[in-house]
């Protein structure tokens, strides 16, 4: 059998999008409800196979609290690859995985393979296609204390996919809660890595 490549892989993203649980997920095949902000950083390794390698991704998960940001660089130093993630209900923790693809793109290695990820589709999966934008609006305050008030897609996947497109960045949209799409981007970055 073949050595294990060995893969360095961040993950970034706005507080509570679901970095870790979507290493959850792919590591263990869990998820928590309820899961705790990470502090500073998780390190996880798992292995995957694409094609006749097998490649071992040594997993960085950051921190996505503001005051944390500063470490950030020490986890996307030399990464080969990283996982932006946002949450397709809020269209700021697009903003944010916008501004932390810039922050890869200038400081990273050029040679970086990104990924972004939206993620909670879950949430979403019985939206009405139909819907028109201005309804989404809504009235914020009356979302605060229902949870009978339907949660409604904020990011259309089409318009992060074009931006993901027009930035050199792989897509998906995920569900760490249902699994969805995520062995997917861990293989399809696998698939991109060089490898000599
Ligand atoms: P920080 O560590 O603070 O940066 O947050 P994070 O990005 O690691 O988010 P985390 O994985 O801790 O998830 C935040 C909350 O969202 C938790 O309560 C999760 O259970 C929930 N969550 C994560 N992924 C999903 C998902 O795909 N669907 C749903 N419905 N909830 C999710
Ligand atoms: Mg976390």
């Amino acid at each position: 059998p073949m050595k294990p490549v060995q893969v360095k892989l961040v993950l970034l993203g706005e507080a509570a999008v679901g970095k870790s649980s979507l290493v959850l997920r792919f590591v263990n095949n869990e998820f928590q409800e309820n899961k705790e902000p990470t502090i500073g950083a998780a390190f996880l390794t798992q292995k995957t196979r694409v094609e006749d390698k097998i490649i071992k991704f040594e997993i960085w998960d950051t921190a996505g609290q503001e005051r944390f940001h500063s470490l950030a660089p020490m986890y996307y130093r030399n990464a080969q690859a990283a996982i932006v993630v946002y949450d397709v209900t809020r269209a700021a923790s697009l903003d944010k995985a916008k501004s932390w693809v810039k922050e890869l793109q200038r400081q990273a290695n050029p040679n970086i393979v990104i990924a972004l990820a939206g993620n909670k589709v879950d949430l979403v999966s019985d939206e009405d296609d139909d819907l028109h934008p201005d309804e989404l609006d809504g009235d914020e305050e009356a979302n605060e204390d229902g949870d009978d008030m339907p949660i409604t897609r904020q990011v259309p996947a089409e318009e992060a996919r074009a931006y993901a497109d027009e930035s050199g960045l792989l897509f998906f949209e995920t569900s760490a809660k249902l699994g969805h799409g995520v062995q997917e981007v861990f293989n399809e970055i696998a698939r991109k890595i060089p490898i000599d």
